[in-house]
Formats: structure tokens, sequence, C-alpha cells
């Protein structure tokens, strides 16, 4: 997107800052001018209609106020605009299901001024023209940043490695094959040292495909009752501990995706502990959805890696809380009907989870599992420091990407109003408490509701 168009001079009067960045969670105003945060404080930038400055500064200081739009923020979070470094935005080709415009949309109205895009696209972006495409596409019709990530290998297939050196070059941040494991180790260990001489970060999707092979969902009691075939845990646990031992070989970055084992957070845990170059994510719904929901036999409740169990789910929080998972990522993976609403062993892997997100890291404040600034960081400072982008804090002379966020208010989630073109979403009529109100990329507002 072209962030400054239409962006607006603004002050954010009185919200809680909260800057993990900065260590900062405070009550202050923000002023945002030619889309770029130019003062941050208590009491700073042009003084409110009325205010006492106001009659001394005569008519000098109301035509500073009038260049300004005011918006009372008392009883708003204002956070560095949220970053979802996991997201399927399926332009090129799968547009029926997203496309970057009601992607980018979707992810402004849950709050995100910029998502990571995978790479398994039609074609797969695995050189740098689909890349670039991606870049302009975002840059003329996007609602929020839009970070490329490029193919592993070549065509998904998990042969031949891409050409890294190109895609860095059009602007790819990372490389991934995501949807699918890299399952040869040689192609994994060459593609981290490759990677790693251009700076980019290398995303795993951990998965034996031989151990999950036809599964459906996670292998237990309660696939053996459903008749469904299962994926055991040490399918992602195997791969998890294959590739921190490759990342420890090689000394590359490492970013391990949508983690949903008890075995694969106490392998990372352990792996940091030894100074690993490698970071984690999981996504809402591996700390909030279980295994059992499937009794239901909903489709909507199908993903890869599969729903776990409650002592995975107790696991994973308790990684969040302790920073062994950096990162909460929503893993947005739409489809239509025609691939979800069918036979639960025939129907697609997928949540989306953009416009839902929010709220459910919320819930895990509003737990008392993490902190406001612990939560925030998961998906500001966390991803922004492993992408390497220069976002996710709020500073003088930064972009001015925020998202201004009511804590309290209460909703049932409502898939009808959501702004992406699926409906694959497994928190439907959930109950929950807080939302984003405004958003801002660049000073433009891309969201309010
Ligand atoms: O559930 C999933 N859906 N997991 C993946 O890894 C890929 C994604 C997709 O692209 O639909």
């Amino acid at each position: 997107m072209e962030a400054h168009k239409n962006s607006v001079n603004l002050v954010l009067r009185k919200g809680r800052v909260i800057d993990p960045a900065q260590g900062l969670d405070a009550i202050m105003d923000v002023v945002i001018e030619k889309g770029t945060i130019v003062e941050m404080g208590p009491g700073v930038g042009p003084p409110p209609a009325g205010a006492a400055g106001e009659a001394a500064k005569g008519a000098a200081g109301r035509s500073e106020r009038s260049r300004f739009k005011q918006i009372d923020a008392s009883g708003k979070w204002i956070v560095p605009g949220l970053i979802d470094m996991h997201v399927h935005l399926r332009e090129p080709g799968e547009e029926y299901k997203e496309t970057i415009a009601s992607g980018t949309l979707a992810a402004a109205a849950g709050g995100f001024t910029s998502v990571a895009c995978m790479p398994n696209t039609h074609p797969v972006n695995d050189c740098a023209a689909v890349t670039q495409f991606i870049i302009e596409k975002a840059r003329e019709e996007g609602f929020c940043r839009v970070f490329p990530v490029g193919a592993i290998s070549q065509g998904l297939e998990g042969k031949n490695i891409s050409e890294y050196g190109d895609l860095r070059a059009a602007g790819a941040v990372a490389v991934s094959d995501d949807g699918r494991p890299v399952m040869s180790s040689l192609l994994m260990r060459r593609a981290l040292e490759y990677a790693g001489t251009f700076g980019l970060l290398v995303i795993s999707h951990c998965e034996d495909l031989e151990l999950s092979g036809q599964g459906a969902m996670n292998e237990g009691a309660v696939c053996t009752k459903l008749g469904l075939r299962g994926i055991p845990r040490a399918a992602e646990e195997i791969m998890v501990a294959r590739d921190i031992v490759l990342a420890e070989l090689t000394g590359s970055r490492l970013h391990l995706a949508h983690i949903s084992t008890a075995g694969s957070v106490a392998l990372i845990r352990e792996a940091k502990k030894r100074g690993v170059p490698v970071t984690a994510e999981t996504a809402p719904h591996y700390f909030t959805l279980d295994e059992e929901l499937i009794f239901s036999y909903d489709p909507v409740y199908k993903v890869n890696p599969p729903l776990r169990r409650l002592e995975d789910i107790e696991a994973v929080k308790a990684g969040l809380r302790d920073g062994t998972i950096d990162v909460i990522a929503s893993d947005h993976a739409p489809h239509s009907a025609v691939e979800k609403d069918i036979e639960f062993e025939y129907a697609a892997n997928g949540v989306i989870g953009l416009e839902s997100s929010l709220p459910l890291i919320l819930r895990l404040v509003n737990e008392g599992l993490l902190s406001p600034l612990e939560a925030v960081s998961k998906v500001t400072s966390n991803p922004a420091r492993i992408l390497q982008i220069p976002f996710g804090t709020l500073g003088k002379g930064m972009a001015a990407d925020l998202s201004l966020i009511d804590p309290e208010v209460k909703y049932g989630i409502d898939v009808s109003r959501f702004k992406s073109k699926s409906r694959n979403c497994p928190f439907a009529g959930m109950q929950v408490q807080g939302k984003a109100v405004m958003t801002f990329v660049g000073g433009r507002v891309v969201h309010t509701g």
C-alpha cells in the first residue's frame, strides 16, 4: 500500500501506550504528522479544544490545533501496529479464497499493520517475479504492509533450492516450504547454509510426512473412537529436533512455525538454553481449542498440525509464558466451502485467523498468563526482530503504524462481518473481549470499527 497517501495528522490523547520494545506501559499522547510519529509523551502536541494552554497561544494555537484531528484514546491501548508473521493470502492463483486486497483488509480489521505471506500460492513464490508481483499488488491494492516469504525449494517440491539471492533482492524476508515440510535433511542443511549467507530467515513447517501419512487429526483415543486416521505428535517433534540440530550445525537462524505439542515446546526450551539460534511461533487455535471438538466431525476444526490435547495446550501456554515461544501468528489459511464443507477426511487443512487472533491473545492476559507487555510483544517486537523489519515499536521518527485497542468491549465473534473472503473460522460465535477499534498504517486509517 501507499502508506502515506491519505495519511492524516492526528493526536491520540491519553491512551495507554504499550510498547514492549521499549518496556513502555504508560498513559500518554501520540502525535502523528505526515505518516510519522513526531512526538510521544504526556500532554504533548497541539492543545485540545478548550484547553488552558490554548487561550494563551491565541490564534496560532487554534490554527495549529486545526491541522490535527484529535482522538480521545482514554481507556484504550495504543500499541505498535500488530505483525502477523504467518498468513496465506492465496494470491496469485486462488483468488476465490482470498486476495491480497481482502486478506490485508482482514488484517487491518484485526489490528494488524504488517503480514508475512507464505509461498504456497499458484504459481509458488519461488522466484523474484512472484515476489515482485506480490509486493506491487500489495502496494496498489493492499491495506497493510506485506512481506513475502519465498519458497525453500523450487515448486515446494523439496528437491532443488530456490534462488535465495534473487528472492532477497526482490524483497522476500524469509524462506519456507510451509504447508509442506522439507523431508530431506541434506536439503534443509543446504537451505540453512545458503539462506544464512543472504541473511534470510528459514521458517520450518515441522512434519514427518511418513509418520503423518493419511492422518486427519491428532493420534490417540479420540481419533480411534471417531474412526479417523491419526497424526502422532512425534511427526512434528522429530522434525523440530532435526531442525534444531541442523540450526546448531550451520549456525543459521531457524524459526519453527505453528508449534502444537508439549514435546516440541520442551525441545525448543532446551535448545534455547544451549544457545541455538532458534525461535518459535504458535497460533491461537493451539492454545484455545482441543481435539475433542472433532467429535462434531466438523471440518472447520481440521488443521495441520492438528488440534491436540489439553496437556499440549497447557504446555504451549507455558512456552508462551516463559518465552520459549516468541510469537503468536494466526496461520490464516482461507479455504472455500468447496474444500471445507465436505467429509472430515477429505476436507482441506486450515483455519482463518486474522480477525479473531487479537481477542484470543487478550484472553491470555485476562487469564493472568501474560502481562499486557508480554502479550503485545508476541505480535509486535518479537516478530519484527525475527523478520528484521523496522516496525513493531513506537518512537519519534518511526512510521505511524499503530493499533488502537479497546480491551474491555465484549462481543461474540461474528464471521458474517469478516473482511476475509473465506469463512472457515473455528471461533465463530465465541464470546470474547477486546478488539482493534482503529488501525493506522503510515498514518493512514485502514480500519475503524
Ligand atoms: O492447516 C494448514 N493450512 N496448515 C498448513 O501448514 C498450510 C495451510 C494452508 O495453506 O492451507
